[in-house]
């Protein structure tokens, strides 16, 4: 079944492989970007199931512009990849200054935004689903070695993502975040052990697999602790 996709900070890194594996596989993505003259760079050639429109997640008018485009044109959202993200320096909570805080802004309140406006239309949709990308760094078990504030806002993304699932169990919507791993990518770095494409893998895979369970942490298409 061809899908409406919604994802966001598809100009480059991780987002754009997830909206190239999307559109190979027959869906329809919209693709969230800062800046909508990076489309052409960030994607070769033109497809009909390609809409590349602007979305900054910490610019509320981005969100409400987006949604009466999406309700206009589709009347429904099928799912919502949550990828847009930041990281910054490495440091322990000690060494960390309130300005470092500010990824929340993007990580966790762009994303709680974007979620929240977007439910009417997955409720619209046979089966909405909310797929946040987290990270194996915002895990209960790991809360340790630098990336204080990045750890906690993927670990309040992770909470959120619980939080959506248990109120909307009895919906038609599911729920989950994933964990890309350590990939090649401007934030990644060029040490970082896995490909683009294995780090778009699983997002995908929650956002078009037929049965999905919801309320869970996934890497490598399997569940993984919180
Ligand atoms: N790479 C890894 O090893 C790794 C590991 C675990 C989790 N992750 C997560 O995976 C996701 C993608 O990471 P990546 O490695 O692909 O990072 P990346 O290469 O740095 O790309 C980040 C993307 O997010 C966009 N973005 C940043 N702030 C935004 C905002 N306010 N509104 C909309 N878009 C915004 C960027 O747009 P601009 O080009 O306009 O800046 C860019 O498209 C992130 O959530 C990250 O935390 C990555």
């Amino acid at each position: 079944m061809n899908k409406v996709i919604l994802v966001s900070g598809t100009n480059r890194g991780i987002g754009n492989e997830i909206t190239k594996q999307l559109l190979k596989e027959g869906h329809t993505v919209i693709a969230g970007m800062r800046n909508t003259a990076y489309s052409k760079k960030a994607f070769e050639g033109i497809n009909d199931r390609l809409f590349p429109v602007k979305l900054d997640v910490t610019n509320s008018e981005d969100i409400r512009v987006l949604s009466v485009f999406i309700q206009d044109k589709f009347n429904k959202l099928d799912v919502l990849i949550n990828n847009a993200g930041v990281m910054n320096h490495i440091s322990t909570i000690e060494e960390t200054k309130a300005e470092a805080f500010r990824v929340f802004d993007t990580n966790f309140f762009g994303l709680w935004e974007l979620s929240n406006t977007m439910l009417p239309l997955l409720r619209n949709a046979d089966e909405g689903r909310i797929v946040n990308i987290s990270s194996g760094l915002g895990a209960r078990n790991d809360m340790v070695g630098g990336y204080a504030s990045y750890r906690l806002s993927k670990y309040a993304l992770n909470g959120l993502t619980l939080q959506m699932h248990n109120e909307l169990v009895h919906s038609n919507i599911k729920v989950n975040s994933m964990c890309p791993g350590w990939v090649q990518t401007d934030m990644g770095g060029d040490n970082a052990p896995r490909s683009i494409q294995q780090g778009a893998e699983t997002a995908v895979w929650l956002a078009t697999e037929s049965k999905i369970e919801s309320g869970k942490f996934f890497r490598d298409k399997t569940e993984i602790p919180w």
